[in-house]
């Protein structure tokens, strides 16, 4: 038997769960159903899709939970950590978390007696579950994984049984994989939420980020929608490495983010490997840490407050600026970003210092492409056409599949052909007298989106990777 709940429901706290079950006591079908079942089975009904299998008598089954969750971009950056298996950062940071309509991971995982081993899919391919930071992970959920019981389905997983039990993980981003859009991140945190629902972890968002965190540094602000620190800590055992909200995605959302995917090919350096070169040979990394970054959270804490867009635009490009600089100060020097980075960063320099204020902020990760936050709808709008200015599609591009997305951006912009953007007119700031380069085809792709929210389970079974008959993805 298998059920089908076509309801989606927000979980960025633990308490809106809580309240979400107390009003299906409301409903007098699942009342019934509450009284007979207790608490922790209400809890499953909600989005845990169950198939029972009984063949020659032996009681089989399959559960699965699926997840959405977001990936986020950060305006103070991470990089460095003081200690390497617990991902421990030298330096705290500050994310927008992005709309997970455009960019999120999907993550289902299921449980099954009939599992014989942890296994794992990663858009489409299964990969090893062995490394180390998936076996932190893994080792941390089952420690805090609670009784799972469902008299109708003749489930009951104890707390210790968790420990035997193995799961299997599926997972898929709606972005290329490893090309600086932080594709690790929203896929640690999608692994952390998603199982910690299957195990019935109790622990609030905070500290589930503890253990993102130990997936990958930057997956620990997934776990939160809008405006996220992540807070260094001091404990030498992490327990106080965690990300906090600082403000829901409602707060600021004039805020247009347009990402141009410059390349979506693998990174050559992964961060993890950057970031460790660094601290051991840049000279620039502890005054940073030390010295830079601390003045900068206070001072971004406060322009997210007020929604100070200059002073949030100021922080953001100079923290990214300053990043990239102590990549180039590691030995061997380390290049993130191409010719085409540089191109946006001057386009927007150009323009901010033409209007004599912040139209919009660049922040670059570990890759080339571009995250660039506008200060709303129609300053994106206005960027937009610049962008398509200075990188054209390829005349037989279809711009639909050029500029994804929050569309309407682009409607906006008075674009709806790919013959419009071939006709724009050179950006005012341009000096009349240099003739514009034109960079037709440096860009694969135009992402439009904005502040989003956080994780979230989804309980349509349509949604669910695995099938909850076989437990291997669908
Ligand atoms: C440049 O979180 O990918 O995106 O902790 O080693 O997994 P690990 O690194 P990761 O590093 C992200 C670095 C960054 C900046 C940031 O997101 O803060």
């Amino acid at each position: 038997m298998s059920h089908a709940h076509i309801r989606t429901e927000k979980c960025t706290h633990i308490r809106i769960y809580k309240s979400l079950i107390s009003s299906q006591f409301r409903d007098p079908i699942q009342h019934t159903h509450a009284r007979t079942e207790g608490i922790a089975n209400i809890f499953f009904f909600f989005f845990l899709a169950v198939t029972r299998m009984e063949a020659d008598g032996v009681k089989n089954w399959v559960l699965v939970v699926t997840a959405q969750t977001p990936t986020n971009i950060a305006v103070i950056k991470y990089w460095g950590k003081r200690d390497e298996s617990l991902i421990l950062p030298i330096n705290d940071s500050i994310s927008v978390t992005l709309d997970p309509a455009h960019l999120c991971t999907t993550t289902s995982v299921a449980v099954s007696p009939s599992f014989t081993h942890d296994r794992m899919w990663l858009n489409g391919k299964e990969i090893s579950l062995s490394g180390g930071r998936f076996q932190n992970c893994l080792r941390e959920l089952r420690f805090r994984a609670n009784d799972v019981e469902d008299d109708d389905n003749g489930i009951k997983i104890t707390k210790k049984d968790w420990d035997k039990m193995h799961v299997h993980i599926v997972s898929y981003n709606n972005f290329p994989t490893a090309a600086g859009l932080a594709s690790s991140a929203a896929g640690l945190a999608c692994l952390v939420f998603s199982l910690a629902k299957l195990m019935n972890v109790k622990e609030d968002h905070s500290k589930l980020s503890a253990i993102a965190r130990q997936g990958s540094g930057s997956a620990c602000r997934s776990l939160y929608g809008g405006f996220v620190k992540w807070v260094m800590g001091k404990e030498e055992n992490g327990s106080d490495s965690i990300a906090v909200q600082l403000a829901d995605e409602k707060h600021w959302d004039d805020l247009v983010i347009v990402i141009a995917v410059v390349s979506s090919s693998q990174k050559e350096t992964s961060s993890t490997s950057g970031m460790r070169d660094t601290v051991e040979t840049s000279a620039l990394i502890e005054h940073r840490a030390k010295v830079v970054v601390p003045k900068r959270i206070i001072q971004m804490e406060e322009a997210i407050k007020n929604r100070d867009f200059p002073a949030f635009a100021a922080l953001t490009c100079a923290d990214s600026n300053q990043f990239h600089a102590v990549a180039l100060d590691t030995c061997p020097p380390i290049f993130y970003m191409n010719d085409t980075s540089h191109r946006i960063i001057s386009c927007v320099e150009k323009w901010n210092r033409f209007e004599g204020t912040f139209q919009v902020a660049y922040t670059f990760d570990a890759g080339p492409n571009a995250v660039l936050i506008s200060r709303d709808r129609k300053t994106a709008a206005l960027l937009l056409q610049r962008l398509l200015f200075y990188f054209p599609p390829q005349s037989e591009t279809d711009l639909n599949s050029y500029v994804i997305g929050d569309k309407t951006i682009l409607r906006d912009a008075g674009i709806q052909e790919v013959k419009d953007s071939e006709t724009l007119a050179p950006p005012p700031e341009i000096n009349a007298n240099t003739p514009a380069h034109r960079y037709k085809g440096d860009i694969s792709y135009f992402i439009c989106t904005g502040p989003g929210r956080g994780p979230v389970v989804l309980t349509d079974e349509n949604q669910s990777l695995i099938d909850p008959k076989t437990g291997l993805p669908k």
